[in-house]
């Protein structure tokens, strides 16, 4: 893929962050997102790429832009398929809380897993722990598995988690096991993230989040040298039904995270409020900085910009 795309979607991710930004601790989440969604809608179409939409702000019936399907770009670059969250935490932001990202991926077409709009079980560790980790073992197993592979004792292992009623065994488990707990209220792409930096707090992600997210974290651990694994995790019939439409049929396959992000991808960020590895957007009258992020898996590379920005 294009190397030069990589900084076009950083300017996509920026201004979606910068929109949402004034909405910070606002308690209108509608709003927020709203922001987000069209800043990052329009600032597409200035991207040379024909690229389409497979995870996005939903199905065309629901969401008004950045649906699955909806194509963006000038039409005049190479044809890829694009993740993307414009506003990755949007509570988190209405609370004026930590780690809310504007996130976008691009891989080659059909690249991406299309994940339906439902939970997805999830593990997740970075590159010192990658390869040691299976999902359909305990959260006790993977922990000690971990703690192996990174020379640490189980005691030291921080676990991230989303804290929802829904990972209550889960919570007593890994307490149970001696490691340490880090509750997020929301954001699990930025969780998985942090298991990649040495200073974030998490050695490994565990829980059910968002499927659309899931497949964003593996393109960001696919450039980070980490490890993500899922398995798709349906409320009722009606999730399955629209799984099937878009060409899920073992439901309860496990997917690595070549699987959910495969070949070549592009992964940027941009803070949208402060967070474990980018800072967020700052107002300063007619003037704002942000802090982004942007990978590529093909070489490696990472890079962080600060940009200024004249509003
Ligand atoms: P939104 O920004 O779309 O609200 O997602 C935030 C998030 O916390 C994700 O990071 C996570 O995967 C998902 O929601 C969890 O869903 P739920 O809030 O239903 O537990």
């Amino acid at each position: 893929m294009d190397r030069n795309l990589a900084l076009e979607f950083v300017r996509v991710t920026e201004a979606a962050a910068l929109a949402c930004g004034r909405w910070i601790g606002r308690g209108d989440e509608k709003s927020a997102d709203a922001a987000a969604v069209e800043t990052m809608r329009s600032v597409f179409d200035s991207v040379d790429v024909n690229g389409t939409i497979v995870i996005g702000e939903g199905e065309r019936d629901e969401a008004p832009m950045l649906y699955i399907g909806e194509v963006v770009g000038s039409a005049s670059g190479p044809d890829i398929d694009i993740a993307c969250d414009p506003l990755e935490g949007t509570s988190i932001v209405a609370n004026g809380g930590t780690e809310a990202l504007a996130v976008i991926a691009a891989a080659e077409r059909g690249k991406f897993l299309h994940a339906p709009d439902t939970y997805m079980d999830k593990i997740a560790v970075g590159p010192g722990a990658a390869g040691v980790i299976d999902i359909r073992e305990s959260p006790t197993w993977n922990i000690e598995k971990v703690a192996a592979a990174l020379k640490k004792k189980v005691e030291d292992i921080v676990v991230i988690c989303l804290d929802r009623p829904r990972h209550q065994e889960l919570i007593r488990e890994v307490r149970e096991s001696g490691a340490m707990i880090n509750l997020i209220s929301d954001g699990d792409v930025s969780g998985a993230i942090a298991t990649t930096r040495k200073h974030a707090g998490a050695d490994i992600l565990l829980g059910t989040g968002g499927a659309p997210e899931g497949v964003l974290a593996a393109a960001a651990l696919r450039c980070l040298g980490g490890e993500i694994q899922g398995r798709l995790n349906f409320r009722n019939d009606e999730e399955k039904i629209r799984a099937q439409k878009m060409g899920i049929t073992d439901f309860n396959k496990i997917y690595a995270h070549e699987e959910l992000a495969t070949g070549p991808v592009i992964f940027a960020a941009t803070g949208v409020t402060r967070g474990s590895f980018l800072d967020g957007v700052q107002f300063f009258g007619s003037k704002a900085t942000s802090h982004s992020i942007v990978m590529r898996s093909e070489t490696g590379t990472i890079r962080e910009i600060r940009s200024r920005h004249i509003l």
